[in-house]
């Protein structure tokens, strides 16, 4: 991934102007003014922070910190508890500290231009990590570091249609939905509904939110399980609304991953456990592992530098052998 950030001091004097990639000026500059770079331990950055809705967000929290805490950057931190108006506040805030650079995860997708426009006028570059905006104007941010969540959901898809690519009978699939609004769910259910619409005998039944949170998948499990009598699988966008949806499942006397089977993403501990355990079938890989990437765009601007717009996180995916084998390495 480090050579899609492309550093000045490494590329000598060329990429300004190079399309798809922007400029910070670290130290208050929206991009290229001569000023020299600010000594690490003087720069500030904050971070406003989705929430802590699950074991993938705690451990982007963490790798977050540490990776600027190794780096000597101060890294001013907060948790938005899932709601848009607590991050907005948590970005006016860092603006008027005079931050350097202000780095989210929106919760939404929505609603975003009028305080990055505040950070724009203010001359603090903005970046966004994990989750889009979907802002027209994209001079409101100097590059977004995260996963393809339509990838994601494409991948989900591929193994849902060739394991059942044999089968003549209806196969009724329950959808658990991230946060209303939230990219990785809006491109999650996209990504898999392209896919599995190749086989018409692919039918997503039910769908609902459950906030990505595993006490949110349980619930709505809970109710998916009272009325629909007949679900085949269950596609949850996160790992946690899946563990959630064991739990609901096995309360119901039913086993999962055999009488009902289960594809989720995210593949932090508790869901590659489950999936070794057989009580999941199938995990698509989305990384949390942003730190190191988000330090390196902050010194490449404070540098003067310019980076890519688009940082897309490599990411892999686990089915129950894999996981397996992967479990002892695992870092989150
Ligand atoms: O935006 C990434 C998603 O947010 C993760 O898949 C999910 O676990 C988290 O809450």
């Amino acid at each position: 991934m480090k050579k899609q950030l492309i550093s000045l001091a490494a590329a000598g004097a060329l990429v300004l102007g190079l399309a798809g990639c922007a400029t910070g000026g670290g130290a208050g500059g929206t991009g290229g003014e001569a000023e020299g770079p600010k000594p690490l331990d003087e720069l500030v950055v904050g971070f406003a922070q989705v929430g802590a809705e699950s074991g993938w967000r705690t451990a982007n929290t963490k790798d977050i910190q540490a990776a600027f805490a190794d780096a000597g950057i101060e890294l001013k931190f907060s948790d938005a508890q899932q709601k848009q108006e607590n991050q907005i506040k948590a970005i006016r805030s860092y603006i008027q500290q005079g931050v350097d650079y202000i780095a989210f995860s929106p919760v939404v997708e929505t609603g975003w231009d009028a305080v990055l426009n505040e950070a724009k006028a203010a001359g603090i570059p903005v970046v966004l990590t994990d989750r889009a905006v979907d802002s027209k104007d994209e001079s409101l941010y100097v590059s977004f570091l995260g996963s393809d969540f339509i990838e994601e959901g494409k991948k989900a898809g591929d193994w849902v249609l060739e394991e059942y690519k044999d089968t003549t009978e209806p196969v009724n699939i329950v959808q658990l939905e991230g946060t209303t609004g939230a990219a990785p769910a809006i491109d999650r259910a996209e990504g898999f509904a392209e896919v599995i619409a190749e086989n018409p005998n692919l039918e997503v039944v039910a769908s609902q939110t459950g906030d990505f949170t595993r006490a949110g998948g349980k619930q709505v499990m809970e109710a998916m399980l009272k009325s629909q009598p007949d679900i085949d699988l269950v596609y949850a966008h996160n790992d946690d609304m899946g563990l959630g949806a064991i739990e609901a499942i096995e309360a119901a006397g039913l086993v999962p991953g055999e009488d009902i089977k289960i594809v989720t993403v995210d593949a932090v501990k508790d869901g590659m456990q489950a999936l070794a355990d057989g009580k999941i079938n199938f995990i698509v890989e989305c990384s949390p592992l942003l730190g190191a990437q988000l330090v390196e765009i902050i010194e490449t601007l404070n540098d003067g530098g310019t980076v890519e717009k688009r940082i897309i996180t490599e990411e892999t995916t686990f089915t129950q052998e894999q996981a397996v084998e992967a479990l002892p390495d695992r870092k989150y």
